[in-house]
């Protein structure tokens, strides 16, 4: 895919104290401002991975790059990286840790030194985006997973990061916040922000991302553009996988000849603009 490279690994690997090993060889370069998706099973490495991406955790073997840069682990250039790829972590729990929400999502931008007002602004905004401005007063402690989630996302925002990444953002959200959550991220990403998940919807994977990793135990084990992924039914296979189910539909369409041929559609409306206009029987 051409678009020069915002992360890259070269033979990362790491294993866990008890010696499991979670990264094996992962070699990959995830495009600049581009929507990115990682799929596979529980436990493939996703959320190990993403925890490289911002130096969370420093791998065993191997390298990440950030920018082409060479990532650093000591303080200072750990804190640089940290401003530069925000990672929203898959359980809220783990991230939270102020007393109300407000508080909670002021932290960050207070730590970059900025003046009071856009501090203010920024928590706002992000606030208003994740539809948690009601809950702006409560503490964090009592919301529900969903609302968590929901803050742990304005949270990231509100940092402004280069590259934001949402370990299964919609996980825990009710439909409606779901695709307020994605919309949001969509709209994101045209503002430049390379905005990287995890998800286990393989039909969120399909209409949502540019490009698709898939990762099985600890390894990268292919990457294209949504189309080719989900046409690569060995793959699929090998990854436990299903498919979208609006391409099953779509072949079976196209093989009664309902449908046009061309290129196989992303979203419900692609689906109705290809259905043939035909007289009832
Ligand atoms: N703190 C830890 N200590 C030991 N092993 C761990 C730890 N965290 C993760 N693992 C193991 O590392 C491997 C990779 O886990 P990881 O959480 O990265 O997978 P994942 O793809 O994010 O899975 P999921 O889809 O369930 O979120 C798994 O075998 C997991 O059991
Ligand atoms: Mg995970």
């Amino acid at each position: 895919m051409k678009s020069k490279p915002i992360l890259e690994t070269r033979g990362l690997g790491f294993s866990y104290v008890d010696g499991t090993q979670a990264l094996v060889d992962v070699d990959l370069s995830i495009p600049a401002g581009k929507k990115i998706a990682f799929l596979g099973p529980n436990g493939a490495g996703k959320t190990t991975l993403f925890l490289h991406f911002n130096g969370l955790i420093r791998p065993d073997r191997g390298k990440v790059y950030f920018a082409g840069q060479e990532v650093r682990y000591d303080h200072a250039s750990l804190l640089e990286l940290r401003k530069k790829v925000g990672v929203v972590f898959q359980d809220p729990e783990t991230q939270l840790f102020s007393a109300s929400v407000r508080q909670e999502i002021s932290f960050g931008p207070l730590n970059l030194g900025l003046p009071r007002e856009a501090v203010l602004q920024r928590v706002h905004k992000a606030m208003q985006d994740t539809g948690i401005l009601e809950l702006q007063d409560r503490p964090t402690h009592f919301l529900s997973y969903g609302q968590k989630k929901r803050v742990a996302i304005a949270d990231i925002l509100a940092m402004q990061p280069e590259v934001l990444i949402c370990d299964e953002p919609t996980a825990w959200l009710d439909v409606k916040h779901a695709v307020q959550i994605m919309d949001l991220l969509t709209e994101i990403n045209g503002e430049g922000v390379t905005v990287i998940i995890s998800t286990h919807d393989v039909d969120l994977a399909y209409s949502w991302a540019d490009y698709i990793f898939i990762m099985k135990s600890g390894r990268v084990i292919g990457e294209a553009t949504p189309e080719c992924i989900f046409y690569n039914r060995r793959l699929l296979e090998e990854a436990e996988l299903q498919r979208p189910w609006l391409l099953d539909l779509y072949e079976e369409l196209q093989r009664k000849g309902w449908v046009s041929a061309g290129l196989p559609p992303k979203n419900i409306r692609d689906f109705l603009r290809s259905i043939k206009d035909k007289e009832p029987a």
